[in-house]
């Protein structure tokens, strides 16, 4: 069930996946208090688990109603391994259920904001306040403690919204502690790893790095290593720490598709083998891709045309310098959790091109070495500053790899490359200087073939539109239009229409996600 590609220092924690949307969000949770916590699906077998001797076991939330028919549930035999259990809304109701306790669908739901009290002493809210906010989504609720349970807290909706056994150390919330809104939720999270499992914090990213390059270099030996360089934050890292362990035996190719934005190739080189004396092989591909793209204005034909020239670019390249041992690839853990968690819509409706298969053909062994595997988006950023990576590396916004082809509506032309360049460049400098570059999960610039009327000086402009697209999230499965400040805007606004020779309109975009996606194509 579980691949390692090292050796996890320290304990941890296995959460157990009934499909709630806030499954990651537990893990990352727990990671944040330096405990390796791992996401399983709920019916891996109890024996699985047993072998990966966690700590302690988390039962996620989940959309299903317990008695439903098909309703997934937990093994009878996990509450008999004497590990600690906490159990989240429906994770609580398996708990009630292997005890002998009843649950019933609640005639007043309760979805958002809570407040609940807290009815004894229990180790769980040890140190917190009598009342608090939580957050609330669920439409069941126990009526009926099963034996041996005590009641901890109550709402005004469900008299009993936490229990524990504590001989036992297992505990239930029907609240959610890993959101946000649950405002002292962390801490409850924090006395049960610490306070009840007594767990210690050996997750942290220093002792990664050790493990990992432990790992790394017993697994390569004395071999080389292949890996595609795109400059964003996965692959960057990715080569610092197979840098780190394998020296100059390990290659890196970066194709220049054209798509990219401005200057970034020329930053990318400059900092990788110039900084960092990297083995990179740089190769400018820009006419090649814009040849294939001709005439092309089908958004997925762009992403296919693109994805399979990379790989014959990749190929090729990779190619003259011989045969490798092992190809590396900067895979995060959110591409390799086993998760019965329903996924959004943007893994299938557009097609994304990770993995490259073919490219094995030019591997020894055969192998991928994926060291950033077990990791969160926020823990690579974490990674690499403990790397000494440069902010501005660490911190870079997503960037899709299709590049500006998506962001070009219609057919991509060289004259519309530079002006989208030129414009994203804008958006982005104006946001940096203004300091929101960090906050945003990207902030960019779409150009529209669409023609309209403006006036400059004494004479009529007809000229393209320029749409600025800023956006807040934590995943990209959902996104907020971002609500930035008018002066912001304005000065982003006249630069482009002044500056960027071809545009004379720029508009923002107040749309989400859903229904909208980030990128426009
Ligand atoms: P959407 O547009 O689906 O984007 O809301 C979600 C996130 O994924 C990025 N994205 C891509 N990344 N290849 C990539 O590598 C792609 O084809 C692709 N399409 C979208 C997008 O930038 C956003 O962060």
């Amino acid at each position: 069930m579980i691949h390692h590609t090292m050796k996890i220092p320290g304990e941890r924690v296995i959460i157990l996946d009934f499909g709630s949307q806030y499954t990651q969000l537990i893990a990352r949770r727990i990671r944040e208090l330096q405990v390796y916590a791992e996401i399983v699906p709920y019916h891996v077998t109890v024996e699985e688990i047993r072998r990966e001797n966690p700590a302690a076991i988390i039962l996620s939330g989940g959309p299903s109603s317990t008695y439903e028919q098909g309703a997934p549930h937990a093994a009878a035999e996990l509450f008999s391994l004497g590990v600690p259990l906490l159990g989240i809304c429906y994770g609580l109701y398996q708990i009630v259920r292997a005890y002998g306790g009843a649950i019933e669908s609640a005639r007043s739901k309760e979805y958002g904001r809570a407040f609940i009290t807290v009815l004894n002493d229990s180790p769980l809210f040890a140190g917190l306040s009598e009342r608090q906010q939580v957050w609330m989504s669920h439409g069941d609720k126990v009526t009926s403690l099963p034996a041996e349970f005590t009641r901890i807290a109550s709402s005004e909706n469900a008299e009993i919204a936490a229990i524990e056994c504590r001989e036992r150390r297992i505990y239930g919330v029907q609240f959610h502690p890993e959101v946000h809104h649950t405002l002292q939720g962390r801490d409850i999270l924090k006395n049960f790893l610490f306070g009840i499992c007594g767990l210690t914090q050996t997750w942290t990213m220093r002792s990664f790095i050790e493990s990992s390059i432990e790992a790394i270099k017993s697994e390569v030996g004395d071999g080389t290593v292949l890996l595609g360089l795109s400059g964003g934050v996965d692959s960057s890292v990715t080569a610092v720490l197979l840098q780190r362990a394998v020296g100059n035996r390990l290659w890196c190719v970066f194709v220049n598709n054209g798509l990219l934005r401005k200057n970034e190739h020329l930053q990318v080189v400059e900092r990788f083998k110039k900084h960092m004396s990297l083995n990179l092989i740089y190769v400018d591909a820009s006419q090649r891709f814009l040849r294939r793209l001709k005439g092309v204005t089908n958004p997925e034909r762009k992403r296919r045309i693109i994805g399979r020239e990379f790989i014959r670019v990749f190929m090729n390249e990779a190619r003259k310098l011989g045969r490798f041992d092992f190809l590396a690839q900067g895979t995060l853990y959110p591409d390799v959790i086993e998760s019965v968690s329903t996924k959004g819509p943007s893994d299938t409706i557009k097609s994304h091109h990770n993995r490259v298969p073919e490219v094995l053909q030019l591997i020894r062994s055969g192998r991928v070495i994926e060291p950033l595997k077990e990791l969160f988006k926020d823990e690579v950023r974490a990674l690499g500053r403990e790397l000494g990576m440069p902010p501005e590396l660490v911190n870079r916004q997503p960037f899709p790899g299709p590049g500006l082809a998506i962001r070009i509506i219609g057919e991509v032309t060289p004259e519309r490359i530079r002006i989208l360049q030129e414009a994203d460049d804008i958006a982005v400098t104006e946001i940096k200087k203004a300091g929101l570059y960090e906050q945003l999960w990207q902030i960019f610039a779409v150009f529209l073939p669409v023609k309209s009327v403006g006036v400059m000086g004494d004479s009529r402009t007809y000229e393209n539109v320029i749409a600025i697209r800023g956006v807040t999230s934590v995943d990209a499965m959902t996104a907020d239009w971002a609500y930035l400040p008018e002066e912001v805007l304005r000065t982003i606004s006249n630069r482009i229409i002044n500056e960027v020779k071809g545009v004379n309109r720029v508009v923002y975009d107040i749309s989400s996600k859903p229904p909208s996606t980030i990128e426009w194509e």
